[in-house]
């Protein structure tokens, strides 16, 4: 399990997507992702470890394609972990029909970018050693080519048969409306700015991990969010530690007139993005 993504601290641990064709996309986070059904109904639970969902998937009444220049998903971030899990993927994906859409090493992962059937960004990537994420209390985040070869050579010989049990949704990543303003909500629930691409993105985390959110304007700057029959993200789910740490993030949303829907899986809330988080313990 990863340390920053586990108690004390808040963390994004799955995501509901809306989709348009359920059989489909079920085959592709079986097959390509390698996930495990464990729940079949109105909604199916996938999951890494057999036990808790990571991705959940409900085809909406009447589903419509997602307009552009909206708020909701860039990208979901699954975090494998260890490299060597990371390279066994990209030797698995590459011979899959399968939209690749590049890789990157940001000092403090190494990433690689698809998307599912239906559009939705996908991250999968291994965390490098946390020694070197802050140089003088600074995130150092770049964007550097990928190994694709030290990855691929590493992982030969080895079959990609079922994602690792300790894999986790590492962090998400948003489209916004106003940076700003997200901030402020992000904040609210106990968040620190770990980095700032000035107008463009910001990157939010807990326990000094490099991040567990990021939203960026790259959508547009006062876009709206997608009708709720949109296929996409309907929400992802943040753990919190504890019962008071919730009842105490409630009354904090309530004072600061944001929405707080109470149901039995937990709280629902929006981000001023229109981005749909429930929180839960
Ligand atoms: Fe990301």
């Amino acid at each position: 399990m990863s340390k920053y993504h586990e108690y004390p601290l808040s963390y994004p641990a799955n995501l509901k997507l809306k989709v348009m064709d359920l059989d489909r996309s079920v085959k592709f986070y079986t097959e390509v992702l390698g996930l495990t059904v464990i729940e079949a109904g109105k909604e199916y639970l996938l999951s890494a470890d057999l036990k808790n969902p990571l991705i959940i998937l409900e085809r909406p009444i009447n589903p419509i394609a997602k307009p552009p220049h909206t708020t909701g998903l860039y990208h979901y971030a699954i975090k494998l972990p260890s490299r060597l899990d990371l390279g066994k993927f990209i030797n698995h994906v590459k011979d899959k029909d399968v939209e690749i859409v590049g890789g990157a090493n940001h000092g403090v992962s190494e990433a690689f970018y698809f998307e599912d059937n239906e559009g939705n960004g996908i991250e999968i990537y291994a965390d490098t050693d946390e020694k070197n994420w802050f140089v003088d209390g600074k995130l150092r985040m770049v964007t550097d080519p990928l190994d694709y070869r030290g990855l691929m050579s590493l992982a030969d010989g080895d079959i990609w048969n079922k994602i690792p049990e300790d894999t986790v949704l590492g962090h998400m990543h948003l489209h916004v409306d106003n940076l700003e303003k997200n901030a402020k909500f992000y904040e609210l629930l106990g968040f620190e700015k770990t980095l700032e691409l000035p107008n463009s993105a910001y990157f939010y985390s807990q326990g000094r991990y490099h991040h567990h959110i990021g939203f960026n304007v790259w959508n547009g700057r006062g876009i709206p969010a997608p009708p709720e029959n949109a296929i996409g993200l309907d929400y992802y789910t943040i753990k919190v530690s504890t019962e008071e740490k919730l009842s105490d993030l409630e009354n904090k949303l309530k004072a600061n007139d944001y929405l707080v829907e109470k149901k039995p899986e937990g709280i629902f809330t929006k981000d001023p993005a229109g981005n749909k988080v429930l929180l839960i313990i």
